[in-house]
């Protein structure tokens, strides 16, 4: 993280992550169409970053920390920043994670879904639902005067009673003018813990729940994350405020 301080926003800073946030959601409304057997992630990609451009914002990712590509599209055991590649081709009883952070007036909107392609198997379909209704828990987990734990138990609970696990190398984050500053927002945890929520904080939750172990592998590309056991793993992300009386989904298509 950037920074220790979390920064609560102002009224005008809030109305440019709307607006961020907004573009983002309309940005995977626009790819979920292409998600069908047969394209790359590369043309995903590049349908991506045309789209963005043709909207006055650019990709953060690309050139992120050296991040080669304009989202990320992470295929089936592959737990989040999958690199697009033309060798890449959906197939039928795929599951795709799409996140995209596009950046309008200087504000970034972080968020991601994992589609179906084609049929997957029922268990992939209850990882993905599981997982959706996760980062829908995380989210109604956030009041002002809550606690960053509160979202992590929430979000647990719910994944380890379904009989998934929760990874732990990869959290949520504040985000504003940077892409990723403080506070963490683990999916994992116990309530009562942590920072205090308080109106004006901006921050995503996106929780990756995996069908077998949480643990994870980078490979050697220094970007893919994997499940150690290789089996499925599904996410959902969304940027959310905190308000006076709870939260405001910035993401919301
Ligand atoms: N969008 C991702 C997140 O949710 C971050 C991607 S960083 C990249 O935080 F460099 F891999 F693009
Ligand atoms: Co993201
Ligand atoms: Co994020």
């Amino acid at each position: 993280m950037e920074k220790e301080v979390i920064t609560l926003l102002s009224g005008r800073e809030l109305d440019k992550m709307r607006r961020a946030g907004q573009l983002a959601a309309q940005l995977l409304d626009y790819l979920e169409p292409m998600v069908k057997p047969g394209v790359t992630t590369l043309e995903l990609n590049d349908a991506a970053e045309e789209w963005t451009q043709k909207h006055g914002a650019k990709s953060a990712p690309l050139g992120y920390k050296g991040f080669p590509k304009s989202i990320c599209t992470s295929v089936n055991q592959v737990v989040c920043h999958g690199i697009p590649n033309s060798k890449q081709v959906l197939k039928d009883g795929d599951i795709i994670n799409i996140d995209v952070t596009p950046i309008l007036d200087g504000y970034h909107g972080d968020t991601s879904k994992t589609f179906l392609v084609g049929q997957p198997s029922a268990k992939a379909r209850k990882l993905v639902e599981v997982t959706q209704e996760c980062c829908r828990r995380g989210i109604q987990a956030v009041r002002p005067e809550g606690r960053v734990g509160d979202i992590g138990a929430a979000i647990q609970e719910y994944a380890e009673a379904e009989g998934f696990s929760v990874v732990r190398d990869f959290v949520g984050h504040g985000i504003n003018h940077i892409f990723h500053t403080a506070p963490m927002i683990p999916h994992y945890g116990r309530r009562d813990t942590g920072k205090r929520l308080r109106p004006g904080m901006v921050f995503t939750i996106e929780p990756m729940i995996n069908e077998g172990t949480w643990e994870v592998k980078v490979l050697e590309d220094g970007w893919t994350a994997v499940t150690r056991d290789r089996k499925l793993s599904a996410q959902f992300e969304h940027t959310v405020a905190v308000t006076e009386d709870g939260v405001e989904i910035l993401t919301l298509s």
